[in-house]
């Protein structure tokens, strides 16, 4: 049977659906390439559309012979949504629903979702468990909230079956450097690291260095894309084998400070990164990480690389389209 991937042609989700391919699983991506990239596909099976198009959805379910879907489309820039939230609400929130209803009328009833660590908002407490309060601190945030309790209710009402994966801060790129982050249309710290790097932009700003923290500096938890593409399939295979409806943090456990990260990319850079400290960004937490054991024992899952295999991936995907 065959897995529809939505989102399929952009960052996270064209790690997922190569894993997929490479596993000899059946795929057909559903990507409207709003910001989803083509090449990306690597000649994937792919139809271009909207998954607020419900009829549309159905139509491509019962063609390819669907049986489980994996959510990935959305939009994700968190100050983008905070100016133009119209765009989220109906892409993110309408979208979703309009994707179970299609997914419901073609007889699908089991869908991975990719969510966010940003619904916690800022966490009272670490690290952060699935049972941490849900406390968005924008729309971007607030839709992945608001889109699991669609596919949550769904649950109830219809019975579809599901798992939601709360992500903490993906990066880093495939390791044959085919994969990587768009970094022209990204706001994340890793893939601006980069571009200050290889003199692709002015020197990366340093949102605030007076954070409680041991340097001062931001800290989060970074998770590589192809952890996390595992993860997606791992979520399958569970819901496959009679899993039941579970929401799950992926994320590695450690803290990495923006300064660590700087030095890390110097050491594969070779030299220094142009950097300057500027005031905070409002509404950024100092600290961000997972606890990261439940998707251990529910999936028999946990990340695999490490900070430097983030960085040097990144370095090497970035620096091999610099022209
Ligand atoms: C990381 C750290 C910044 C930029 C994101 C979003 C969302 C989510 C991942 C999917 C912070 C610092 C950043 C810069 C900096 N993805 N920083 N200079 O804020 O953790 O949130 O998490 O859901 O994209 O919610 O990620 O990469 O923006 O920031 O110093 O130019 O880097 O202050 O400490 P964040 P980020």
């Amino acid at each position: 049977m065959t897995v529809l991937v939505t989102g399929g042609a952009g960052y996270i989700g064209s790690h997922t659906v190569r894993l997929l391919r490479s596993l000899g699983r059946d795929v057909i991506v559903l990507d409207s390439l709003v910001r989803g990239n083509r090449e990306a596909l690597l000649g994937a099976p792919f139809e271009q559309g909207d998954i607020c198009d419900s009829t549309f959805v159905t139509d491509v379910c019962r063609r390819y012979g669907v049986d489980s879907v994996v959510h990935f489309a959305a939009y994700k820039s968190a100050g983008e949504s905070m100016t133009n939230p119209g765009l989220y609400w109906r892409n993110n929130v309408f979208g979703t629903a309009q994707l179970v209803e299609g997914m419901i009328d073609a007889g699908v009833k089991q869908i991975v979702f990719s969510s966010s660590a940003a619904v916690y908002g800022n966490p009272d407490r670490l690290p952060i468990t699935e049972d941490c309060p849900i406390r968005p601190e924008n729309v971007y945030a607030e839709t992945k909230a608001v889109m699991e309790r669609v596919i949550s209710w769904y649950g109830v009402t219809h019975g579809l079956r599901w798992v939601s994966l709360r992500y903490f801060n993906a990066a880093g790129a495939s390791s044959d450097g085919v994969l990587g982050e768009d970094w022209s249309i990204t706001t994340n710290l890793i893939p601006l690291v980069m571009k200050a790097a290889l003199g692709a932009s002015g020197p990366l700003q340093v949102l605030g260095n007076d954070y409680p923290t041991p340097d001062g500096t931001g800290v989060r938890d970074y998770i590589h894309a192809e952890d996390l593409a595992v993860a997606h399939v791992a979520a399958l295979d569970y819901l496959q084998s009679g899993g039941g409806n579970v929401a799950l943090n992926l994320g590695t456990g450690v803290g990495t400070s923006v300064l660590e990260i700087l030095k890390a990319t110097e050491r594969v850079h070779g030299s220094s990164v142009p950097h300057e400290i500027v005031g905070r960004r409002p509404g950024d937490p100092a600290i961000v990480y997972a606890d990261p054991t439940l998707a251990g024992t529910t999936l028999g899952w946990h990340a695999r690389h490490t900070i430097d295999e983030i960085i040097t991936s990144a370095y090497n995907f970035h620096r091999s389209r610099v022209v």
